[in-house]
Parts: C-alpha cells; structure tokens; sequence
C-alpha cells in the first residue's frame, strides 16, 4: 500500500523531525546553489514544523536570566539566517533559547547581485556578501507581532547601503523606533564587511554618533511603553587588541546593555587554499572559532564581569561552545554550524552545556542607560 506523504505528515508520530527531515534533504540541498539551498532548507522545516509536534529538547537547563530576560537556553540562532522574521516560530520549534532576526533596514533593499553565498563544506566554513538584503522594518515589525514562538525575540538592525555613514544614526533610529514595541533586544549591527564604510564606525566616536542618538531615544520610549529594551552592539573579529579595548570604552561609557562577539571576518587566508572561485565577503564558521573567541576574551577582559556577551563565530561543536563560554560569554549564537549540521548541533550543544563544568554567568541589564 502506498502511504501518501499527506497521511504520514498528518500523523504526528511517524512525521519526520526537523532533525530527521534535514538528515533527508541534506544531499539533495547540497546540489543546488548554496542561497537556494538555505532558502528551500528553511521553508522545509517551516513545513515540518507546522505539523510536528515539538519537543523542547531542552527541558532540564532551568533557563538563563540575562539582560533582564528570560532565556530557556543560552543558545540562539545569530542573525542573518532569518532576515526578515519569516521563520521564527520553525526555528523555535527546533530549540533555539532565542532568535536574532534581521539585519534589518529602514528600507527594503536587494542586497549584492547573486552568487553571493559560498560553501566550503570540507571547513564547514561559508563567505558571503549578501549586503543586507532584507524586506524593510515595516515588514519585519508584521512578522515579529504574529509570532507565536515564546521564546526571546532580538532584532539586529542596520543602515541602507545607499545612506551615507555621517547620517547612519537616521537609519538606525528609524529601525529602532518601529521595532521597540516587538523586540526583547536590539543588536546594533557596525560589523558588517558588506555594506562598504559601515565598520569605520566602529570607533568610539562611531559608536557614540549611533549610539547616543537611540539611549536618547530609550529613554523616551520607556517612558511612554513601561519596557526597557537593552540594546547590543555586535562587532567584528578582525579587530586588534587597542581597537577592542575602544570599543569596551565606548560600550561603558555610553552605557549600552551587552556585547554580540562577533560578526564574520575579511580574513579569508584562514580558508586560503580552498577559497571558492569568486567569493568574496565575510567567512564564518568553524575557522572563525580562534579569532572570535579571542575577541570575547578581550571584550570581557575590557567590559568587566557585568555587562553580558552574546558569543557567536565559529561555534559547530559542543566542545566549541564551551571554549566561548569559558572565554566569558554568557550567551551563545550559531549561524553556520547549523547550516551544516541542522538541528542535530542544536541539541549537541545544549548538552555539552548541561553537562559542563562552565557556569553560565548571570548578568542583569543596566537600568539607567
Ligand atoms: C551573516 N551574519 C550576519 N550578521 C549580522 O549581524 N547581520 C546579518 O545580516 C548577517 N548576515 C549573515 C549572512 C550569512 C549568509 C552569514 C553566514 C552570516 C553573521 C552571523 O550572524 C554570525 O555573526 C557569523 O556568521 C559568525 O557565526 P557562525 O556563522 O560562524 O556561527
């Protein structure tokens, strides 16, 4: 008898998992090009997720308090996988702590011309120069208000390619202003290599320019909502030790809530010789672990014991993740490694973290930024 795929779907305890179901689709993604295959891969767990039921595999961590949120795990997905808040609640279902959307700006743009995603599978490593291609805070702002995950919610907001850097803050308060009701965080994104400029402002001076313009902001925004959204900035890993240390200066003095260590790095010589024909942009993954790990030490090193770290770079394994918690991340995000090894690494990690020595540290957000 042949069982149509209706009839097992609808039955919830033979329909694939989304980790049995990304085992399945693994070979056939693997053909296609790598933007077609991350987008088809995410529609599937979509898909599946609607109609499996989920099982938190994560039901004996107790959660995390950071940022003055609760967390039901310390691991979340890092932003860029899920642009514009279209998955949301399938990525909650595979059992993400929390979810990073965006980057997001104030206006749709297409980003780079395709090809602009490149795998090297054999270093579980990705570059891309997507450019931050993405619907619009207006779009985004409906996806975050009819999600159902319960889980934490940040939002990574940007600038326009075409917005020159001198009126950055426009575009980042803009993004601020319409996504404050829905967000639990807001990431400020200066690290991205793929909008031409936007890393020159990660200087004190930078970071004050877009910074300051949205504590200003906060302040009224919390007045009027009663909710205190804390507010991250997420840097870049090719940073030397004096401009990290700037960057924990300007965090402090400003009196931002917390840092995303890092973004993707320019320095492709960590993947030299098997640098896809074409690629060029910011590499991630697994050879991305050594710089970004670094980079949260220094961080830490820097912000002191009480500003929390979202560590992410680099993270395909649980002993990884480990290293970034030990390294002072209170937090942890995967981006890449999950483009590789699915929801299986989700619960990898979780468990290499219950049963780790590392605490996980607790860090309450500031309340008087
Ligand atoms: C990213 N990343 C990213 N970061 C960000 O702040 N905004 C963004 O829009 C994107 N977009 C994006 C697209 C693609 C295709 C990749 C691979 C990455 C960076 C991402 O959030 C993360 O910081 C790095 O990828 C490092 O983590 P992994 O991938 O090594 O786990």
């Amino acid at each position: 008898m042949k069982l149509s795929t209706r009839y097992l779907w609808a039955t919830p305890d033979v329909a694939p998992s989304p980790a049995k179901l990304f085992d399945l689709a693994r070979p056939a993604l693997q053909r296609l090009d790598a933007e077609t295959a991350q987008a088809l891969g995410l529609r599937a767990l979509k898909l599946s997720s609607s109609i499996w039921r989920s099982r938190d595999p994560d039901d004996t961590t107790g959660g995390v308090e950071c940022l003055g949120l609760r967390f039901r795990n310390p691991l979340g997905l890092a932003a860029g996988c899920d642009k514009n808040g279209d998955y949301i609640d399938a990525l909650g279902a595979v059992g993400f702590g929390f979810i990073e959307v965006g980057t997001v700006t104030p206006r749709p743009q297409s980003g780079s011309p395709r090809p602009r995603l490149f795998r090297i599978p054999s270093q579980l490593a990705v570059i891309n120069r997507m450019g931050f291609n993405n619907k619009g805070a207006d779009y985004v702002v409906q996806r975050l208000r009819t999600r159902r995950y319960p889980g934490v919610c940040g939002v990574n907001i940007g600038k326009n390619a075409s917005t020159p850097n001198d009126r950055a803050q426009d575009d980042f308060l803009a993004c601020f202003r319409k996504v404050y009701p829905y967000a639990d965080y807001v990431t400020l994104n200066l690290s991205s290599p793929n909008t031409p400029g936007l890393r020159d402002l990660q200087t004190h001076a930078g970071i004050d320019q877009v910074a300051g313009v949205l504590l200003q902001e906060r302040r009224v925004l919390r007045q009027q909502s009663g909710r205190n959204v804390p507010i991250l900035l997420k840097i870049a890993p090719d940073l030397d030790g004096e401009g990290v240390s700037a960057i924990a200066g300007a965090v402090r003095s400003l009196g931002l809530d917390g840092v995303v260590a890092t973004n993707t790095t320019t320095d492709l010589q960590l993947v030299g010789p098997w640098v896809p024909a074409g690629a060029s942009g910011g590499l991630s993954g697994r050879p991305l672990l050594g710089k970004s790990v670094r980079v949260v030490r220094e961080i830490r090193a820097g912000i002191g014991g009480e500003l929390p770290i979202i560590g992410v770079g680099g993270i395909t394994t649980g002993e990884a993740a480990i290293d970034m918690l030990g390294a002072g991340a209170n937090l942890l995000q995967i981006y890449t490694g999950f483009v590789y090894r699915g929801p299986a690494l989700v619960s990898e990690i979780l468990r290499a973290i219950r049963s780790a020595a590392t605490p996980i540290v607790v860090v309450e957000a500031r309340r008087d930024g």
